[in-house]
C-alpha cells in the first residue's frame, strides 16, 4: 500500500515543474494515469505536494469533510475560497481546481465568470469546476472559458442537484440515462472544458464514451479505464467515520489515530504525566532568588 518514504522525500526536495494544461493532455496522450485528490488546507495540500500528485481540487466536498455542513448545497462562496488559498499556499507543483459551490454559477454567465475570477484572482487557482452537464451548466462552462479561465466538468453524480437525482446514487445505469450522460460529457468537452470528471457511472459506461473524449476524463467510481482517478482526501486517509461509497478505498484510518493520540494526551494530563520536566523553561537560581525578593517586596 504504502509509497516509499525515499519517494516523499524526494518530491519534497524536488523541483517539479508545475503541471500545466498541456502536460495533463501529453499525459492523456501518452496514457500515464492522472492522479487527482481533494485538499481543503495547508496540510492536506502539504500532503497533496508532498505525494507528487499531480491535480488536486479544493472540492466543495470540504463542506461536509472540513466545516460539518450536512451536504455541499448550503457551503457560501466565501468559505470556499477561503479553503482555496489555504490549499494554494500549500502547493507548488500540482495543477489547482477550485469547485464553484452550488447557488455561485447558475444564475447567469455574469454571475459563473464573476465567481470563477474570485477563485482565480483571490484564491490562486488555476482553474475551476462545475457541476453538471446539462444547458445551463454548459452555457455557463462556454462563459468562463471565453473568460479566460479553464473550467473542468462534472457529470454522472453531482452531488450538489442529488435531490434532482433521486439521491446519492450510481447514475447512468440503463441505456437511456447512459446515453444523457454520454451527451452531457460530450458537451461540456464542446463548450471548451478543459477535462471533465465522471462520479459513480457503470465502468461499462466510461468504456463506450471514452473513444469520444479528446479531453482527459478523471474518474471517481466511474471504472479503471479513465485518463486519471480522483478521491476525496478524507474518505482516502479515513479521516471520517463511516465508510462512504462504494467506489472509496481507504488508506488509512486516521481520525481513530488522531482520537487515539488526543485521548492519550487528555491521559496524561489527567494522571499528571504531562508537562514532564523537558517540556518546562528554566530560570537561573539567582533569577529566581530575585524573582522572589520582588515579590516578597510588593
Ligand atoms: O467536491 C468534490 O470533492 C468533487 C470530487 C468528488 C470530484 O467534486
Amino acid at each position: 500500500m504504502s509509497a516509499h518514504p525515499s519517494q516523499i522525500a524526494a518530491n519534497a526536495a524536488s523541483d517539479r515543474l508545475p503541471v500545466t494544461l498541456p502536460r495533463l493532455n501529453e499525459m492523456k496522450a501518452l496514457g500515464e494515469k492522472i492522479v487527482m485528490v481533494t485538499a481543503y488546507d495547508f496540510p492536506s495540500a502539504r500532503a497533496a505536494e508532498l505525494a507528487g500528485v499531480d491535480m488536486v481540487l479544493v472540492g466543495d466536498s470540504g463542506a461536509m469533510t472540513v466545516l460539518g455542513y450536512p451536504t455541499t448545497v448550503p457551503v457560501p462562496l466565501d468559505e470556499m475560497l477561503m479553503l482555496a488559498a489555504a490549499a494554494r499556499r500549500g502547493l507548488k507543483t500540482p495543477f489547482l481546481v477550485g469547485d464553484l459551490p452550488f447557488g455561485s454559477y447558475e444564475i447567469s454567465d455574469e454571475q459563473a465568470i464573476a465567481t470563477a475570477l474570485r477563485f482565480v484572482k483571490e484564491a490562486g487557482c488555476d482553474a475551476v469546476k462545475l457541476e453538471g452537464g446539462g444547458p445551463t451548466s454548459v452555457a455557463r462552462a462556454q462563459a468562463i472559458v471565453n473568460a479566460g479561465i479553464p473550467v473542468m466538468g462534472h457529470v454522472g453524480l453531482t452531488p450538489q442537484t442529488a435531490t434532482a437525482l433521486g439521491g446519492y446514487k450510481a447514475q447512468g445505469r440503463n441505456a437511456e440515462a447512459g446515453a444523457k450522460v454520454a451527451r452531457e460529457a460530450l458537451a461540456l468537452q464542446e463548450a471548451g472544458c478543459f477535462a471533465v470528471v465522471f462520479e459513480a457511472i457503470p465502468s461499462a459506461l466510461t468504456d463506450e464514451v471514452m473513444p469520444q473524449m479528446s479531453v482527459p476524463v478523471i474518474g471517481i467510481g466511474a471504472g479503471p479505464n479513465t485518463d486519471g482517478q480522483v478521491l476525496v482526501f478524507h474518505d482516502l486517509l479515513g479521516i471520517r467515520e463511516g465508510l462512504g461509497a462504494r467506489f472509496v478505498k481507504r488508506y488509512a484510518n486516521l481520525l481513530d489515530e488522531m482520537a487515539v493520540g488526543v485521548a492519550a494526551f487528555a491521559e496524561d494530563v489527567r494522571e499528571r504525566r504531562y508537562p514532564a520536566p523537558e517540556h518546562g523553561y528554566s530560570m537561573p537560581d539567582e533569577e529566581l532568588a530575585g524573582l522572589r525578593a520582588a515579590l516578597q517586596a510588593h
